[in-house]
């Protein structure tokens, strides 16, 4: 076990030594899709996506997806802006960071493998926050697609024991924080939570990052954190998880956060899980084919 891990976390990333380097445009622009709508610029928006290859393209990719809009014939930065609006470009822009930290080696995680996880939960919970009224199922899809951001930085900081312990949670079929408590002595939470702070995501976000396998414990958006968890859940007990499904059975309806999304989605307690699980299905080859370009595209 790594001793200090927490402070061993914290000092790697204030040095940022071993992290690749981001483009410069992204900060600017996530600063800029910070702001309220009415202050955005399409313009500026436009002008910084077009000096980034990657972003350019993979913006591109996206505004032609049937998964994001009903249009298959859009061509440049200005119309897919336009047509995924400014939220989408901001999830697009921050899709770009991590895209850019994954190495593009599958040595210890298979890059392709945590890309369908996370675009998966972000589609799992969207639709999910979506069917049980949550009031913005877009801000489910954000916390979906960022939430294991913490396992990037783990295989920055400590590849050699992040290895170990995905190998140990493969060999024994158990969840990937529960193996890395015991390599490691901290999880992806805590490294996530750290990073995302370092960014200056925000609370909502963090909170997300942070907890998303400890519902119990966020403070302020425990409901968005549960929407996430549940469907981070779902997908790694299908073949959307770490490249294997977990072996254990599980009642969705004893879980912790529970409780408390069913205070704030009432209709929840109509939902129907078995016909949710098959719905998941139909997004695989979407979610696959669009990785795949994601990919090429970095
Ligand atoms: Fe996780
Ligand atoms: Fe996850």
């Amino acid at each position: 076990m790594i001793e200090n891990a927490r402070h061993e976390i914290g000092s790697r990333l204030e040095s940022m030594d071993r992290m690749p380097t981001l483009p410069t445009v992204l900060f600017p622009l996530l600063r800029h899709l910070d702001q309220p709508v009415e202050k955005m610029d399409v313009n500026r928006v436009v002008d910084w996506i077009g000096k980034d290859k990657s972003l350019t393209v993979q913006c591109l990719h996206l505004a032609n997806s049937p998964l994001f809009s009903h249009s298959h014939s859009i061509d440049t930065v200005r119309t897919a802006v336009v047509s995924l609006g400014m939220r989408r470009v901001r999830e697009i822009a921050l899709s770009c960071c991590i895209l850019r930290l994954v190495p593009d080696k599958p040595l210890v995680l298979n890059p392709v493998v945590f890309w369908e996880h996370a675009l998966g939960c972000a589609l799992v919970s969207r639709q999910f926050a979506q069917q049980i009224r949550f009031p913005d199922p877009e801000r489910a899809y954000l916390g979906g697609l960022l939430h294991d951001l913490g396992l990037v930085v783990n295989l920055w900081i400590v590849p050699d024991h992040f290895r170990e312990a995905l190998e140990k949670a493969t060999k024994e079929r158990i969840p990937l924080h529960e193996a890395e408590e015991q390599v490691l002595g901290f999880t992806h939470e805590e490294s996530g939570a750290l990073l995302a702070a370092h960014w200056g995501l925000g609370p909502e976000l963090q909170e997300v990052i942070g907890f998303h396998h400890s519902v119990g414990e966020a403070k302020n958006h425990q409901a968005l954190v549960a929407i996430v968890s549940l469907s981070d859940l779902l997908c790694r007990m299908s073949t959307l998880g770490h490249g294997y499904a977990e072996e254990r059975e599980v009642h969705l309806t004893e879980l912790p956060g529970f409780e408390t999304l069913l205070k704030a989605c009432p209709h929840l307690e109509r939902f129907d899980w078995a016909r949710f699980t098959l719905e998941m299905e139909a997004y695989l080859p979407e979610v696959r084919r669009l990785v795949t370009l994601l990919f090429r595209s970095r």
